[in-house]
């Protein structure tokens, strides 16, 4: 049974063991996102201490060779253990990379106060299954009064800027860097053949990678045009037309999550911000596309830097609207990751 089937059979009370508390925990964190679904994250739990490590046999030595995306994938699943724990009712201090020599011991999280969770806690914590990556347009429909608004506010809480291309000018020159950005990636055999090897067929029993039920057999050109990773890899893989995918044809709002630096402290708050981000619209009845293609590229990441992003170091470009058909993916078992 998942923690989010039935709360209140598998919810710890105040005199649940630590063991409990922190499969709880992890067991919500995996559902955060991650480049190619690679789950690059491995906890543990001791007393009132759960950790998290990067897994750094995970990561993608070709398109990410600094670890900056495994370490937003970590930041997102951090984020999603501090929902958890609130919802639980207790407040969790987080030290970010708190041992200098361990690189890789992305945070400690630990907790001796109670608080009972808020309405807009549990709100947050309810989206964490339901949030699924968008591949694809979105429908006509503008962006509900105020919802940008708070979606800045979100990041701004942990430390990131989300940044809205609202010129024509600026879309089409943001829409342009990720064409070329996924142009890099069909092309560079060392990325495609990386990037192939996350991309998994009808059938497997992989529980990472992005498998075929996660993204649209054919992407509709969108206006202006956002094209999504080929996780198929030339086959005709994927889920078959919806019904309303002819009125998805618009980009949505797009925009770019940033940070004023670029250190693995950055990536772990870009993470954090990326999934505030995406559990508030989710939970606001939004759907998001994620593209990292260009920022995979120095070139290209550069680019976006110094002439979209005002010299802010763009760490995720994020669209964001309504749809109808959203993949699901996969994730590997809390015991696989939970030592
Ligand atoms: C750092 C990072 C980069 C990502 N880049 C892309 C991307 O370029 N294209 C895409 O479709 N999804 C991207 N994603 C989303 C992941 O593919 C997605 O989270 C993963 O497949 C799990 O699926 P889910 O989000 O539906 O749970 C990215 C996620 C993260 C955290």
């Amino acid at each position: 049974m998942s923690v989010f089937d039935s709360p209140s059979d598998v919810l710890p009370d105040q005199a649940s063991s630590p063991e409990e508390i922190a499969r709880f925990v992890v067991e919500a964190a995996i559902n955060a996102p991650s480049v190619n679904n690679t789950q690059p994250w491995w906890f543990y739990g001791i007393d009132r201490e759960i950790g998290m490590h990067a897994d750094t046999e995970r990561s993608l030595p070709v398109a990410d060779p600094d670890g900056r995306e495994m370490m937003i994938s970590c930041g997102a699943a951090l984020f999603t253990a501090r929902v958890a724990l609130r919802y639980l009712g207790v407040v969790p201090k987080v030290r970010v990379l708190p041992e200098q020599d361990l690189p890789t011991l992305v945070a400690k999280i630990n907790w001796s106060e109670s608080v009972p969770a808020v309405g807009y806690e549990r709100e947050l914590f309810a989206a964490v299954p339901r949030r699924h990556t968008h591949r694809g347009g979105f429908g006509p429909e503008p962006l509900p009064a105020g919802a940008l608004a708070a979606l800045q506010i979100e990041a701004a809480k942990e430390g990131a800027k989300l940044l809205v291309l609202a010129g024509e000018d600026q879309r089409d020159a943001l829409a342009a860097v990720v064409e070329a950005g996924d142009y890099a990636l069909r092309h560079d055999e060392a990325r495609a053949r990386e990037q192939a090897h996350w991309g998994t067929g009808p059938g497997s029993r992989r529980r990472d990678g992005v498998p075929p039920s996660a993204y649209p057999a054919r992407q509709a050109r969108i206006e202006p045009n956002f094209p999504a990773r080929d996780f198929a890899h030339g086959h005709d893989w994927g889920l078959p037309p919806d019904s309303g995918d002819h009125l998805a044809r618009s980009a949505g709002i797009v925009t770019v999550l940033t940070t004023s630096s670029d250190r693995p402290h950055d990536w772990i708050s870009a993470g954090q911000a990326l999934q505030r981000v995406l559990l508030f619209a989710a939970s606001s009845g939004l759907a998001a596309a994620l593209h990292s293609q260009p920022l995979e590229v120095p070139q290209l990441r550069d680019f976006s830097k110094v002439h979209l992003c005002d010299g802010a170091y763009p760490q995720m470009v994020l669209r964001f609207g309504a749809a109808g058909q959203t993949g699901a993916s996969v994730r590997r078992p809390v015991q696989d990751v939970l030592l």
